[in-house]
């Protein structure tokens, strides 16, 4: 059954052929849905009959958001670590053992409730597409479980055995890079479409080059493409290594030389911001402003996990991106939609041309600048329509 959206104020394609600037914005427009792809685009005007139609009543619309980094299976909560945090402690992602403890301990049911819960919250956000990542099994069969049940919800499903060095190989990082990169990749691979890894010298519990490059180029041999967690507690050589392996991302970036940026700029490795993290930890902005000056592609993500930044919301990430790290609001809306979506290499999602996946976000606002302007107001919405 195709419909006819109707009523639209403003709606953002990311497309400049079909609108001026960075978002490719139409006024009074409208967009015919067919078999979930966008099958017309343009003025309402000129809009060709539907079967239904959906009148969105003069709100803007945008192409949903695409969280392109998520660690959402996991047990327990982390909420005394966050209160010790914001009392002056520092995070080392040491706490990230009391998740894998908890999540251990967890039976599917729980883990399941607890994810269907998040992915529902995101939804209820604006977000169409989310990656999850494992991390919080750091065993065979829990790494291989908890990315059963992420992809019961998602295709973007990231292999992340080497998160930390789990209690029970402590001082055998080695030994344990040998698990990741052996039996473990081989129970995970069949369910993941990502390898990951956390490279952050600056923390005691994660992972150097060295060991990040084994982890990244098994899982590339095992089929799996490649992401990284790099530079986001100090400088060090998670950037450089992402570009050189041809990454589609490296997250965080929040501790940056002026070699990567270079680096990131001529190479196709996206710069995937998550300043929720930076909020949560209260540690300093990553330079969102210094990236896209040098020609970097940004993406913007939740990072949705109970360390860092429990916090699903990408129009709380899109307002703070725009108040503490130099984007504009167009910048911020096209990072959270096109650049995600470049993020996770998909040409489907993050933009609204004829042909793309319907995937719609709906604003209770006239415009896409309200996402900044009106921070934790909850204006965003996944915009749901019948098939
Ligand atoms: O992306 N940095 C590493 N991993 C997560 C945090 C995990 C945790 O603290 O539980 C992150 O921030
Ligand atoms: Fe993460």
């Amino acid at each position: 059954m195709s419909t006819l959206v109707t009523g639209i104020g403003e709606l953002a394609t990311n497309d400049e052929s079909l609108g001026p600037g960075p978002l490719g914005l139409l006024t009074d427009a409208a967009l015919v849905v067919d078999g979930g792809a966008v099958a017309w685009v343009g003025p309402a005007s000129a809009a060709p009959p539907a079967d239904r139609c959906e009148d969105v009543g003069g709100r803007a619309v945008l192409p949903g958001f695409v969280d392109s980094h998520t660690h959402l299976v996991f047990g327990g909560d982390r909420a005394a670590e966050f209160e010790a945090r914001m009392s002056g402690q520092p995070y080392d992602g040491g706490g990230i053992a009391a998740t894998v403890a908890a999540t251990r301990d967890a039976g599917d049911d729980a883990l399941r409730e607890r994810l269907r819960g998040l992915v529902a919250e995101l939804r209820a956000q604006g977000s169409t597409t989310v990656e999850i990542k494992s991390g919080y099994g750091l065993s065979v069969a829990d790494e291989e479980r908890t990315l059963r049940l992420a992809r019961e919800v998602t295709t973007e499903t990231t292999f992340l055995g080497a998160h930390v060095v789990p209690p029970e190989y402590a001082g055998r990082v080695d030994e344990y890079v040998a698990l990741v990169t052996g039996p473990m990749l081989a129970a995970c691979a069949p369910h993941a479409r990502w390898v990951d890894v956390f490279c952050e010298p600056a923390s005691p519990h994660a992972f150097d080059g060295d060991a990040s490059r084994a982890v990244l180029e098994a899982g590339r041999a095992a089929g799996l493409d490649v992401r990284v967690h790099g530079n986001q507690l100090g400088p060090g050589p998670g950037v450089r290594l992402a570009v050189e392996l041809g990454a589609a991302s490296v997250d965080h970036c929040t501790h940056l030389t002026a070699t990567d940026v270079d680096a990131l700029a001529a190479g196709d490795t996206v710069a995937t911001l998550l300043p929720g993290v930076e909020f949560s930890t209260r540690q300093p902005y990553p330079d969102a402003r210094r990236l896209l000056d040098a020609g970097v592609t940004v993406a913007l993500a939740t990072d949705c996990n109970p360390g860092t930044c429990f916090s699903s919301s990408l129009p709380l990430c899109i307002a703070l991106a725009v108040r503490e790290m130099g984007m504009t609001p167009a910048e911020a809306v096209r990072a959270a939609t096109a650049g995600a979506a470049a993020a996770l290499r998909r040409t489907d999602i993050g933009h609204l041309a004829v042909g793309a996946r319907a995937d719609l976000a709906v604003l209770d606002a006239p415009s896409y600048r309200h996402l900044a302007y009106r921070p934790g107001v909850p204006l965003a919405r996944a915009l749901e329509l019948p098939a």
